[in-house]
């Protein structure tokens, strides 16, 4: 194990301070902050996200930007209640590139998801959740260790070694990218449904 998580980490707020330190790739030196994940630390239930937006870097918290609002809804419809979730990212730094004076998002590189998966084995370890859902190719990529593909592994169930459960779920970021309205709301409701499927299947 690395330096910065030894001795083990026993706490939420520790951990967060370390991810606040952290230099193990280069995009900590291009963020505001780290954004560390937020919920109880014996939550049932993690939802994993690829990496803070421009808002959740500003403001330091998870999905607070317009996925989040989506994610908030999609969790609520799926009779998942957020403040008893451990919501994170598998990466834990705004990576972007500036176009004029807008910060534009930039996909992690698999490098820097490697790096930072310190941090979600921490996490994992402190809130040993029953149950993962990976939003996303890249937060899929880190809680499994490999690349999935996320239309094949719809409502498929993936295991851990501890025995959590793990689903892969689109990342709600890509239902923002839908122009056509009534596509729109039937994704979300689908989106919905995967979230509600996963919950159901949490042991
Ligand atoms: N997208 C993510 O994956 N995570 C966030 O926190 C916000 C947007």
């Amino acid at each position: 194990m690395d330096a910065e998580l030894r001795p083990p980490i026993r706490s939420l707020g520790r951990l967060a301070e370390a991810e606040e330190h952290c230099t193990r790739c280069p995009l900590y030196a291009d963020a505001t902050q780290a954004v560390p994940g937020e919920g109880p630390r014996r939550a049932r239930i993690m939802v994993v996200g690829e990496q803070p937006g421009d808002q959740e870097d500003r403001a330091g918290h998870p999905f607070v930007g317009p996925a989040g609002r989506l994610l908030d809804q999609a969790l609520e419809n799926a009779g998942i209640d957020r403040g008893e979730t451990f919501v994170t990212n598998a990466v834990k730094h705004f990576k972007h590139e500036m176009r004029g004076k807008r910060r534009l998002h930039k996909r992690p590189n698999a490098y820097e998801v490697e790096r930072c998966h310190k941090w979600f084995e921490a996490e994992l370890a402190l809130v040993k959740p029953a149950l993962i859902v990976a939003l996303g190719a890249t937060a899929a990529r880190s809680v499994l260790g490999r690349p999935v593909p996320i239309g094949k592994s719809r409502r498929k169930r993936f295991e851990l070694a501890g025995g959590t459960a793990v689903f892969v779920i689109q990342h709600p970021s890509a239902l923002l990218r839908i122009r056509d309205s009534a596509d729109r709301r039937t994704q979300f409701r689908r989106f919905s449904a995967d979230l509600r499927h996963a919950a159901s299947q949490a042991g």
